[in-house]
This record gives structure tokens, sequence and C-alpha cells, in this order.
């Protein structure tokens, strides 16, 4: 695993993470800074796994964060670990509901007064035969899909008002290539929504100057498989690298992508190369 970052490295990061607003004062004919934030940053689904690693990657840099995930009590213990309640905010719900995405909106600008990216991240995963995934089943994972598209149209409005913003979905390498004995249709319907919408939505929003990327990550070590360190290693093989992911592999590229201004609507496999072959 990738050692925490050095004090002077994340001094840097920092520097390169303050939200560019800077407004001029041009009125007076100075160019004086008159304002200069911190981004305000929302991550569905943080309450585990890559969220919860997203949040302390963002809370490391000095960036506000409003933490999303349908469990109250394991949300809130998941933000008493990440300390800085000053730079912290919960919203409980499902995010499917049109109205949790709205409230993420709501909280952010109450508390930190600023809305600078999305991280649309919530999801859940189960692997069954198209024989054997039910009505229900469906619709529970479709709610992951409906939970990206409705928090999107939350920030939109807001971001356009700021002059621009970044919104970094969470699908899977699944969506775009079937792995032979991990059947995941259901999924995978939601997942490549996702895909499908990040795209469509890149090209609408760049006007705006709103960033729309997706990462797919391949298997990634996270209490979402229920699985012992043990088991997972022996899944090391499956990776053309010879490892599965920590959370800083995905968490690397939510930074990449969140400062790489010449960049939208692309879809990056985080995978140790499984995308390509193996
Ligand atoms: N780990 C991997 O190998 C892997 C591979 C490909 C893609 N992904 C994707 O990466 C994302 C994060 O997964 P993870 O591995 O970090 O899993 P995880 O540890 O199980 O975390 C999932 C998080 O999402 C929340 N959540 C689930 N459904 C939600 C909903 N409808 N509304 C709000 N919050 C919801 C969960 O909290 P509550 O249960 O309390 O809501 C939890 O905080 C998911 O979208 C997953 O599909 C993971």
């Amino acid at each position: 695993m990738r050692s925490p970052p050095q004090a002077r490295e994340v001094e840097t990061l920092r520097e390169s993470f303050k939200f560019s607003s800077s407004i001029l004062n041009i009125q007076n004919g100075s160019n004086e800074m008159i304002a200069s934030k911190q981004k305000t940053v929302l991550i569905t689904g943080a309450s585990s796994g890559i969220g919860y690693g997203i949040a302390e990657a963002y809370l490391a840099l000095g960036a506000n964060v409003v933490l999303n995930g349908r469990n109250e009590k394991n949300l809130a213990a998941a933000a008493d670990r990440l300390g800085n309640k000053d730079r912290i905010a919960i919203v409980a719900g499902n995010i499917g509901e049109k109205k949790t995405g709205e409230k993420l909106v709501e909280v952010a600008l109450e508390r930190f007064g600023s809305v600078d990216v999305l991280i649309n991240n919530a999801g859940v995963f189960a692997t069954k035969s198209i024989d054997d995934y039910s009505e229900e089943d469906l619709d529970s994972f479709l709610m992951n899909l409906k939970g990206a598209y409705f928090a999107s149209q939350a920030v939109v409005g807001r971001m356009r008002e700021q002059g621009g913003g970044s919104i970094i979905n969470i699908t899977s390498i699944l969506a775009n290539r079937g792995i032979k004995g991990i059947p995941a249709t259901a999924p995978m319907a939601a997942k490549g929504g996702i895909n499908s919408v990040s795209n469509n939505l890149a090209i609408e929003l760049a006007a705006d100057n709103i960033r729309v990327n997706t990462i797919a990550p391949g298997i990634i070590k996270t209490p979402i498989y229920g699985l012992k360190d043990d088991e997972f290693d022996q899944l090391n093989s499956m990776q053309p690298l010879g490892r599965v992911g920590e959370v800083s592999d995905i968490v690397d590229a939510v930074l990449y992508l969140d400062n790489a201004n010449f960049v939208t609507g692309v879809i990056l496999p985080v995978d140790g190369g499984a995308a390509v072959g193996g």
C-alpha cells in the first residue's frame, strides 16, 4: 500500500487544491484578490470503503466535505473517526431518492457556502446469474443509477452560478467488460447507465466549465465483498499487475481527475490492467 503523503507533499497538494475562484477587484483598478476559498466536496456512500478514503484524502488537503450514506449511525461513526468536525457535514439518506441529493446541496451551502466537487460513489454489488436476479434486486441496483443522476442534477445549478465544478462517478470495469465467473447483469445495468450519463453530461456541461469524469475500478479491497485479506490475496492473479487494488489507488485517480482541468468525458479504468486483458 502507498505510504501516507509527507507533510511537504500535503502542503503542495493543499495549495493546488484551493479552489481557483479568485475574484479580482477590478472596480478600483487593483488586482487584489478579495476572495479565495477551500473546495467543498460532496461524497455519496462515504461511510465505508472508497467513499471514506476519498473523504479522508480531501480532509487532509483542507477541503470541506459533505458525506452521505443510508445508515445514519454508520455515517455519524465514520464522521467521528475522520475528525475535523468543523469541515464535515453529514446527510443520511438513500441517494436514489431525489430529495437526498437536494439535501446534500442545501447542507453544503448552509455550512460551507459552495458546491465544488461531487463524487457519485454510493453503490452496492452482488453477483448472481441472470436467472436469479429478482425484480427487487434490479430495482435496488437501479437506485445507484438514480442516485448518481439526481445528485448530479442537484449540483449543476449551483456549479453554473459558481463558474464551474467537477463531477466524478465511480462505476466498474464490469460495466464494459463481462468477466467469466462474475455474473453481474443487474448491478452493471446501473453502472453502464452511469457511464452513458457521464459521457453525455460531459458534453452538455462543458460550456459551463463543469467537468464530468468517471472511474471504473477493478477489484478494490473494501467491505463491499465481505472478504478477508487472505481471500483478497487469492484474487491477485486476476489483475495483470498482480494484485488487487487499494482504496488509495482510487483516491489517487479521484484527485487527478479533480485537478485535471483539461480532462472531461473520460472513463478511467483503475484496475491493474484488467480491462485490457489478463
Ligand atoms: N470495491 C470494489 O472492488 C469496487 C469495484 C467496482 C466498483 N466499485 C464501486 O465503488 C463504490 C464504493 O464501493 P466500496 O467498495 O467502497 O463499497 P462499501 O465499502 O460497501 O461502501 C459503499 C458505501 O455506499 C453507501 N451506499 C450504498 N447504497 C447507498 C444508497 N442507495 N444511498 C446512499 N449510500 C449508499 C454505503 O453505506 P450504507 O449501506 O449505509 O448506505 C457505503 O457507505 C460503489 O459504487 C461500488 O459499486 C467498487
